[in-house]
């Protein structure tokens, strides 16, 4: 669960990128649109430490140890089209769901219950990123 507490704080941090950034005709949807996926980022972050913390497994809390251990690498700050984003997108949120997949692997059945609402949203947002990039 380390590497993906750690993966979903650089993606915190990745997509403010995204929104600060964001340039051309999809500018003002895509700014919203970030919005929410790094709240949905903030929000999971916190669902996933606290759920370590009930499994007596100590998170990790700072940022050099999440870019320790992060397997999602940061981007440049710099301007960057919809048509960038989005396969970054794609390629991020597979790599935070292989993550979700290696920790069912030994999961208890409760935090399998807590990663299967997580799961299901990058799906969806998969999906919406794979149409949106067509
Ligand atoms: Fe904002």
């Amino acid at each position: 669960m380390d590497k993906l507490l750690a993966n979903l704080n650089i993606m915190y941090t990745k997509i403010h990128n995204f929104h600060y950034n964001i340039i051309g005709v999809n500018a003002l949807a895509f700014h919203v649109q970030l919005e929410g996926e790094y709240d949905f980022m903030h929000e999971t972050i916190d669902l996933i430490a606290e759920r370590m913390k009930a499994i007596d497994h100590y998170p990790k809390a700072s940022l050099k140890e999440y870019l320790q251990l992060s397997t999602i690498k940061e981007v440049e700050s710099k301007d960057y089209k919809s048509t960038v984003v989005l396969p970054i997108l794609i390629e991020d949120y597979n790599e935070l769901i292989n993550n979700i997949e290696e920790i069912r692997r030994t999961a208890d059945g409760v935090t399998c219950s807590v990663l299967d609402g997580i799961q299901e949203n990058l799906e969806k947002k998969l999906w919406l990123f794979k149409i949106a990039s067509k």
